[in-house]
């Protein structure tokens, strides 16, 4: 996979070209063209040569992943499609492995994407390089700085929501392993006039938003601020909010940021009580005040924030307010004060604004410098990344436009040095001749601005260094005198010097040809901003603040180290700073990024020529390309080359055995390219013109066309054939399964039938042997019996004179005798269980043993009867005897007996004795109680029941009240005559009582019991063995009782189902009680 991915190039699948290089022809509109084609299909970057050109999308682009990062990682530059990434890498990898210090140039107009770009650059370092706690916490520091830096340089302007407002060049240091070790950062003209003053549509640095939206409102008590911006003149209102900015949460990032940096909790506290000074400076107004010599005199008009900024800062607020009125010159060891009118004093103040914040700026530089600084004394390797200001060409172009375009030229002219340095010496390197390449040399500009004596920056500071009235117009006029000369150098004046009448030019203008393009400078305020001055006064009371970082700003103010001499001028400062980077830059290995706005609306999607047109000018790209071409547009290392190309050959392909420059030079021959058209170098081809190479990329697009259609159709033909072979065997290894399986089959049927075949002879051949064998047998047999016959014949002819009397009768008895014998000794075998009620017998044998049979049975049920009775105790026989006089009495006459049979009669259900509540009837009744029950009494009058106890003793029946135990009734048992009942399922029975006796007066009596058959029995049995006297008992359905003198008919019917299954007994008229049951 790595192998396959290493062989791609820059030049697959390219949108426009790539690299700019290779643009034919090459012109600003086919330039502008590619640039356009490549942004459309969203390829932001283009390479001139090894120098990126970044468009800014405005919009978020999936391009920067951590996929991305390692897919550019360890790649060569022109292996994949340009991105930043890519040189990033290659920047990184020349640093680590070749030991070559790096710088990473980066330009563009505000709002194009550099400061966006170095941190790309950073991250992307950040990335790739080593690992480790320690080496991560550098990492996030350098990362973390961003932040802290772009909340107090960046502001919004109305070509960048975050431009950044200062010149930014950081150092990462890295050690021999390619580790970071930490960097340094310098800064370069913080654009301080925004502290006092912003354009209409733009903002103040973003930390002052920050704090008022993001602070607690604790913090801004104690920074005596207040959360509305209105109520501070140094913020422009008409903006103050910025789309898609979340001022809150930002001050929380940058406060984050510090604390990672490494800013104490103090020195952040210190930080922002100074920014909150410089807020509050600006709501200082002043008024005039006539004084005696009849000159104004400025006095503050509301001291209240006078006060709070001393407060905040610890300054004496008299000091202070006395700095605004008056001012100290001191000349020649003389000191005269004088009093400053309303103007100069809020000119010193905004003086002493924007010197508070451009040196806070400085000091957070250098804090974070502290943090960030490599801990370690070893030899470090460089990585710098410079986020510079572009050039500006403005409709009004000031000092600091001035300022800011001296700097591109100067990184222009570095540019040229290297770019042809390089080139020069890779053709050196690689054994090439060096052609003179013909381009411009932006030195003479250079010199216009810089030379020491005629500079148009010494010039100035001569002007502003001079004694007598100095304005911006005295500075024109030496401008005048000096360059008027110089073919980059137009004013009014030079024109008309040269007879040229430019009414183009205002008098108060001078014009530098740039290398980017004509800039026409305003010369108002050069003096004064290059001065730069603070009153001493100012400084002074600075320097006595008890605000140690306020102090500490202020060195200047000490009157011990008091100094006459003028401080450098920010041009002088600036120029110097300039030259040490240069000189910095000039030792590493440059790689440049150039950014283009496609827009002025900061809009997606959205490439406007002209603006594009515009930049491509000032930042000279075309230049750079035709520098870049100015020998070869070309060039390749062998061994890539002949990788890529080695298809258009017949010797080279498919391998070339050789080394690869021999192996290219047989493919440029055999392809015929003019010799004219490439060289060839120690390690590289070098190829004149891009036309060349497009022609090979053609013939190689051909060429991979054909190859494409040979690999498919061998492929195809391959899997053709495969696939045939497959389903061959396939067959093969089918068809021999199937002959197998037809042989299994074949071979089981053939078994099959023999062993039918052999069954059949088989079992013919043994019925043959049988039936021999029972011929042979059934002639033994008959043989056997013949002789027996005739052996018998002549024994019975032999004895028959002797036995023939009495033979037969003995043999009948002998006969009968076995029989009988085998009769008994079978039945022996056979005889059934001794259960009495087992009903087995024995079939009988023979006819003439039934009525023995029978009789043995009669004979053997007797015996086991009695051998079953013989086991019962005195108390069972009793029972037993009890149970039988019911059976006499009851079996198949009365329907409730069978029911009773499985009951034991028990008598005594009723345990009286036991019972307390029967005391005084256990006590009347003396004898033995034979039952003990309750039984219901049915009313002679109305045929309903009532609970009675029934007590039958040896001699007498009992009635008694159920509750109380009083005895209701006496009978004798002499007077009982009969018993009725019906011969249904129901309890009722009647006691018919003989006539005229004591008991009889109410007449006969009628129950109902569950134990009738009980009853019955007992009362029958106690009768007969008291009396001697069979008690009569009818079992009928319909009979007579007597009621008192009436004789009434007691009918059993068969009732319904309603009662469930309780008879019911109703008396239906005088005559007749009728019991239903069911
Ligand atoms: N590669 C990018 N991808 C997406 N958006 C980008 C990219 N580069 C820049 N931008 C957008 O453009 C805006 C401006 O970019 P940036 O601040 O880098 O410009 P600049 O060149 O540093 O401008 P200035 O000179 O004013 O500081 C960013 O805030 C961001 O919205
Ligand atoms: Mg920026």
């Amino acid at each position: 996979m790595a192998k396959m991915e290493a062989k791609t190039s820059l030049l697959d699948n390219m949108i426009g070209v790539g690299d700019m290089v290779l643009l034919e022809p090459l012109n600003e509109d086919s330039f502008i063209n590619n640039l356009k084609k490549r942004f459309d299909h969203n390829e932001v970057y283009t390479y001139i040569g090894s120098v990126v050109i970044s468009i800014n999308p405005y919009r978020p682009l999936p391009i920067y992943s951590p996929e991305k990062v390692e897919e550019y990682r360890n790649r060569n530059f022109y292996e994949l499609s340009p991105h930043i990434f890519a040189l990033s890498d290659e920047a990184y990898r020349s640093l680590r492995d070749q030991d070559k210090d790096q710088c990473i140039l980066i330009t563009g107009e505000s709002g194009a994407g550099k400061t966006e770009a170095s941190k790309l650059v950073m991250s992307y370092v950040a990335a790739v390089c080593g690992k480790g706690a320690e080496v991560n916490q550098v990492k996030e520091q350098l990362l973390q700085s961003n932040p802290v830096l772009e909340a107090f340089g960046n502001a919004k302007t109305v070509r960048n929501d975050n431009s950044s407002r200062f010149g930014k060049y950081m150092d990462i240091e890295f050690d021999f392993k390619g580790d970071p070790l930490g960097g340094v950062i310098s800064n370069y003209l913080l654009e301080k006039s925004r502290v006092v003053k912003q354009p209409r549509g733009e903002r103040n640095f973003h930390i002052f938003y920050q704090i008022l939206s993001g602070a607690s409102e604790d913090f801004l008590c104690k920074l005596k601020l207040e959360r509305d911006f209105s109520r501070y003149n140094y913020l422009g209102l008409d903006s103050a909010r910025v789309n898609g900015v979340d001022d809150a949460a930002n001050f929380r990032t940058v406060r984050n940021a510090m604390q990672i940096v490494g800013f104490m909790d103090h020195e952040t506290q210190s930080v922002f009580e100074v920014v909150a000074a410089v807020l509050k400076l600006g709501n200082i107004e002043f008024k005039p005040e006539s004084r005696v010599n009849g000159l104004d005199e400025s006095k503050i008009k509301d001291k209240n924030e006078l006060k709070e900024i001393c407060e905040l800062t610890g300054i004496d607020q008299s000091v202070l307010e006395r700095a605004f009125s008056f001012r100290t010159v001191e000349a020649k060891q003389e000191k005269v004060s004088t009093t400053l009118n309303v103007a100069q004093a809020y000119y010193a103040r905004d003086a002493l604004a924007k010197n508070l914040y451009s040196r806070l700026f400085s000091w957070l530089v250098t804090r974070i410098n502290e943090s960030i600084k490599a801990q370690t004394k070893v030899r470090k390797k460089v990585m710098g990344v410079l986020d510079i200001y572009g050039f500006e060409i403005f409709e009004d172009n000031s000092f600091e436009q001035f300022i800011i375009n001296y700097c591109n030229e100067k990184l222009q002219q570095i540019f040229i040095e290297l770019t042809l340095k390089e080139e020069q010496e890779e053709y050196i390197r690689e054994g090439i001749e060096w052609t003179h390449i013909e381009y411009f040399n932006n030195a003479i500009i250079c010199d216009l601005i810089e030379n020491n004596q005629t500079g148009i920056l010494a010039m100035l500071d001569e002007e502003c260094l001079r004694p007598g009235t100095v304005t911006d117009e005295t500075f024109l006029e030496k401008l005048n005198q000096v360059c008027a000369t110089h073919q980059h150098f137009e004013s009014r004046m030079s024109k008309c010097l040269r007879f040229l009448n430019d009414t183009s030019l205002p008098h108060s203008c001078f014009r530098i040809q740039h290398y980017a393009g004509k800039v026409m400078y305003q010369v108002e305020g050069f003096v004064d901003k290059n001065n730069d001055l603070l009153y001493r006064d100012l400084s002074q009371a600075m320097w006595k603040a008890s605000h140690s970082l306020i102090k500490a700003l202020f060195p200047e103010g000490n009157p011990a180290k008091i100094n006459l001499k003028r401080p450098p001028t920010a041009g002088s400062q600036f120029k110097a700073s300039v030259t040490t980077l240069m000189k910095n830059l000039q030792t590493k290995n440059p790689n440049y990024i150039r950014c283009i706005k496609p827009n002025d609306k900061k809009a997606a999607h959205v490439f406007n020529d002209a603006l594009v047109c515009h930049q491509i000018r000032y930042l000279g790209l075309l230049e750079n390309v035709r520098v870049r071409r100015a020998g070869y547009a070309f060039r390749q290392a062998y061994e890539p080359c002949l990788e890529r190309y080695k298809m258009l050959c017949k010797q080279t392909w498919p391998h070339w055995r050789g080394p690869a420059r021999a192996g290219v030079e047989v493919l440029f021959n055999e392809l015929e390219i003019p010799e004219e058209e490439f060289s060839f170098g120690r390690s590289k081809i070098f190829i004149r013109n891009p036309r060349t190479l497009f022609k090979l990329e053609d013939l190689r697009k051909q060429r991979l066309e054909d190859l494409a259609t040979l690999i498919e159709k061998i492929y195809r033909g391959w899997k053709c054939r495969t696939r045939f072979l497959l389903m061959k065997k396939s067959q093969i290894v089918i068809a021999s399964w199937y002959r197998r399986y037809a042989q299994q089959k074949k071979y089981q049927k053939i078994k099959s039938s023999a062993i039918i075949v052999q069954s059949y002879i088989r079992g013919w051949k043994a019925r043959k042997l049988l039936r021999e064998l029972k011929h042979q047998k059934r002639c033994n047999e008959a043989a056997t019996t013949i002789a027996a016959y005739w052996r018998g014949t002549q024994v019975r002819r032999e004895y028959r004179k002797f036995f023939r009397a009495n033979a037969g009768r003995k043999i009948y008895e002998f006969t009968l005798q076995r029989i009988m014998q085998k009769y008994f000794l079978e039945m022996k075998n056979k005889m059934p269980s001794l259960s009495p009620i087992d009903k087995n017998w024995p079939a009988r044998p023979y006819l003439f043993l039934d009525s023995t049979h029978k009789e043995l049975k009669r004979i053997f049920h007797l015996w086991r009867c009695k051998k079953y009775r013989d086991q019962f105790t005195d108390q069972q026989k009793l029972i037993y005897e009890e149970k039988l006089e019911a059976s006499e009495l009851f079996k198949d006459k009365k329907a409730l007996y069978p029911a009773s049979v499985g009951q034991p009669f028990q008598g005594a259900y009723l345990e009286i004795s036991k019972n307390p509540k029967y005391k005084k009837l256990k006590d009347a009744v003396d004898e033995k109680i034979i039952i003990a029950e309750v039984v219901n009494k049915i009313n002679r009058a109305n045929g309903k029941a009532t609970s009675r106890i029934f007590l039958l003793t040896k001699n007498n029946v009992l009635l008694a009240d159920q509750k109380s135990g009083n005895i209701k009734s006496e009978v004798p048992l002499g007077d009982v005559t009969k018993v009725s009942m019906s011969s249904q399922n129901d309890g009722f029975f009647a006691v018919h009582l003989k006539e005229g006796s004591g008991a009889a007066g109410k007449g006969d009596f009628l129950f109902s019991s569950d134990h009738l058959i009980e009853m019955a029995t007992k009362l029958y049995r106690t009768t007969l063995s008291q009396t001697k006297q069979k008690l009569n008992i009818e079992i009928s359905d319909e009979f007579l009782v007597q009621f008192r003198q009436d004789k009434v008919c007691v009918k059993f019917i068969q009732g319904s189902q309603k009662n469930g299954n309780i008879p019911t007994c109703k008396r239906k008229n005088n005559r007749l009680l009728e019991v239903a049951v069911p």
